[in-house]
């Protein structure tokens, strides 16, 4: 719900359980009063006091009334340069060399429905209830615009921010920042959540104070990145997974980004969100617009397992756009892990028989079909079937996969090139790289410079013509390396800070033209695992490989910090071979079992050489995967132990919205001798109905579970782990 209160000029969103509220305040300044909890008919102007607070200085017009000043003013978008010190929304670069923005309201309108974003993924309204609020602000002294958009899910909880910039002059302007959004929290003590990895190890959950200083959470890497997740959190210093208060900060994209966590002299805390002002450079022509991504803000009371619900439900019903959400997803074999570049069709076809006997559903083909790709040294670019491994291309294999009665996946890298290609040997210039300037290589590879439309024509007519050729029912987009030589040889010289922003807007471009001419395939995310695990690509692509990590001990960490902001099932997670690739580490089939089912279900290995008891397992497995397959998509998902205690062990539990089922896993990372027992307390069950665990007799009310717990036996040996299935029985 949207409300307008033009005699106090107040603005007020609610949602089911938040309100936000902000100011038409009389001097033309947009203020921020309030996000927090739902309050009904509340003014929140009586909140913010102004003292004269010594060099934080006055606006020409109120010179004479010290104590109002936009430096302490809590704000929903800032200018610069035009006297608040703190951390800005917003930098452009006038005709006149002046870099100044003093922005004012110069109207707003309230619609139904939700706004897009042209050429960017955003939120959409699935089932006509969103609402959206467009305040337009001019700057004093120029014909500078910015128009600030509020997506209002009410529902979920959730309101979305973006931001549209617009050139009213009649000379370019140069944007050096451009925040998605900005909000100040004035008061409170916060601590900041935030999720930082490595490749193998993606988003593993920090909490650290705040201090009187800003902090960033930010990527430079021309993705997301494996280092900084784009989606942080702040808390309260006794905010648990199910009390406390918490805000979650998520931009919907997968470029550079910036979240900047600004403590002032007075304790306000301002946090700007959106993409990375470091080489980015836009100009602005006179009558266009710079559309912002957009980002996603929760507010939770009830700790961080509430924020996440909210976050779940927002991604899987209003960011996956895919036929896929809401259905039953394949059950996957991959070869990557089992033969990397070594094989050909006999090879594939032997692991997907072995696969089809266990009841697996999809084959995949991973990295090395195509050009000369026998290591990572070469082929990329070249998307045309190794006839040396695969003679008489992909019909074949195909076939032989189809009449196991499997379906088939590929796997593709579209963004990179190798310099031993066909393809770089034809268009050197196509890639990201500076004149005269080796570029930076990583697995040998190079960017291509996704923001020209003849590159991504070149794509998508191969792409094109392999899905429409081939049966095809997978694809795996992977990208395997950091941008870097961000210059592109089709931009001027003075739109070369364009080119990362306008790579990713080309990546977009691509997946978008493919992913709607092939409705019915189903597309993977990857990047090198979770390099590019985001809101903007679970627009396009509902699942994404969440780690090379297949480990399932290390999954643990990465799985339980992704999950604070998305959905179980937008992760990829495969059982692999043991010892593990990564780590060396031994863990059970069953363990493996465990952490992969928290996921997309599949296998990374050849399944030739497990042992008659291991498929004996694997069978089972994907039977019982197959049983609460839908619990672990649509159901709600808990985590049932604090972050501190994850070292020791973790347990998660996916609750029936109905509360018909829960499904509890736990599995101990350390074993101890003599140890307390491990004791959670279930969610999301009917407290006045019955529950059975599944294969045994003991039968508990709902409200002894959620209320008494459970306890669960001491488990020994390595890594043990235990899945419970709890049915309702009257
Ligand atoms: C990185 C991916 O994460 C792996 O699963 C695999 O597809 C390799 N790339 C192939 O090069």
């Amino acid at each position: 719900m949207i409300l307008y209160s033009p005699q106090d000029g107040l603005l007020t969103l609610h949602t089911a359980h938040t309100t936000y509220q902000m100011e038409l305040e009389p001097h033309g300044f947009l203020r921020h009063l309030y996000y927090g909890a739902r309050t009904d008919n509340a003014d929140f102007r009586y909140l913010h006091r102004n003292y004269d607070r010594g060099y934080s200085g006055n606006p020409a017009e109120l010179r004479n009334d010290r104590s109002f000043s936009v430096d302490t003013m809590p704000q929903e978008y800032t200018g610069f340069n035009a006297g608040d010190f703190r951390t800005p929304s917003l930098r452009a670069v006038h005709a006149d060399g002046s870099y100044a923005a003093d922005l004012r309201y110069a109207g707003h309108e309230i619609v139904n429905g939700k706004y897009a974003l042209p050429g960017l993924p955003a939120a959409f309204d699935r089932d006509g209830n969103a609402m959206t609020l467009i305040i337009t602000l001019k700057d004093t002294a120029t014909p500078l615009q910015v128009r600030l958009y509020y997506g209002v899910f009410e529902e979920l909880d959730v309101i979305t921010r973006a931001t549209e910039i617009v050139n009213g002059g009649t000379d370019a302007v140069y944007l050096e920042k451009a925040a998605s959004a900005c909000m100040d929290i004035p008061f409170g003590k916060w601590e900041l959540l935030h999720f930082h990895g490595r490749h193998c190890m993606e988003r593993q959950a920090e909490r650290v104070p705040l201090g009187h200083n800003a902090q960033t959470v930010e990527s430079r890497r021309g993705a997301s990145s494996h280092h900084h997740n784009p989606f942080v959190i702040l808390c309260a210093p006794d905010t648990r997974e199910y009390a406390g208060e918490c805000y979650g900060f998520m931009p919907v994209w997968s470029g550079n980004h910036k979240t900047e966590v600004e403590t002032d002299y007075l304790g306000s805390v301002r946090v700007v969100t959106g993409i990375h002002d470091s080489q980015f450079r836009w100009k602005l022509e006179p009558g266009q617009s710079f559309y912002t991504p957009e980002v996603l803000l929760s507010y939770s009371a009830t700790g961080f397992s509430t924020l996440s619900h909210n976050y779940h439900d927002m991604i899987r019903y209003h960011i996956c756009r895919s036929q896929y959400v809401g259905k039953p997803r394949s059950i996957l074999v991959n070869n990557w892990e089992a033969t990397f570049f070594t094989f050909d069709t006999e090879r594939l076809l032997r692991i997907a028989r072995e696969a089809a006997k266990l009841g697996v559903d999809l084959f995949v083909m991973d990295d090395g079909w195509f050009g000369t790709r026998n290591d990572d040294n070469s082929g990329l670019g070249d998307w045309f079937v190794d006839e040396r491994k695969l003679p008489g291309g992909l019909r074949p294999l195909i076939e032989g996969v189809k009449e196991l009665g499997m379906k088939f996946g590929i796997w593709m890298e579209p963004e990179m090139v190798n310099e031993d290609s066909d393809l770089y040997r034809r268009h050197p210039e196509w890639v990201l790289r500076a004149p005269n300037r080796a570029p930076m290589y990583c697995r040998n590879q190079l960017v291509l410079d996704m923001s020209r439309e003849d590159v991504r024509q070149y794509l998508y007519d191969c792409f094109s013509t392999l899905l429409r050729d081939n049966e095809i029912s997978y694809v795996k987009w992977d990208m395997n390396r950091s941008v870097s030589d961000m210059y592109s040889n089709a931009l001027p010289a003075d739109r070369q800070g364009e080119a990362g922003h306008r790579y990713v807007l080309g990546v977009y471009d691509l997946l978008e033209r493919l992913t709607q001419t092939f409705p019915d395939v189903l597309f993977e995310g990857c990047a090198g695992g979770g390099g590019r695990f985001d809101a903007g690509m679970l627009y396009y692509t509902p699942q994404i490989w969440c780690s090379d990590d297949t480990d399932a001990i290390e999954r643990l960490a990465i799985q339980h910090g992704t999950s604070f902001g998305y959905p179980a099932f937008t992760m990829g997670a495969h059982v692999s071979a043991c010892p593990n690739q990564q780590t060396g580490r031994v863990t059970s089939m069953y363990t493996r079992g465990v952490v992969a089912m928290s996921g997309t279900f599949g296998y990374e290995l050849d399944l030739n050489r497990l042992s008659d008891s291991e498929k004996d397992e694997v069978r089972l497995q994907i039977d019982a995967f197959k049983k609460v397959e839908a619990l672990i998509r649509d159901g709600i998902y808990y985590r049932l132990n604090e972050l501190e205690e994850q070292e020791f062990y973790s347990v998660w539990e996916f609750a029936a919205r109905d509360g018909s089922e829960a499904l509890v896993n736990l599995v101990v990372k350390h074993v101890l001798a003599n140890a307390p027992l491990c004791h959670v307390r279930l969610k999301g069950l009917d407290p006045a109905a019955t529950y059975r665990v599944e294969g045994s007799d003991s039968v508990y009310s709902g409200a002894a579970l959620m209320s008494g717990g459970y306890t669960f036996p001491m488990l020994w040996g390595d890594y043990p782990s235990m899945q419970l299935r709890f049915m309702r029985v009257g």
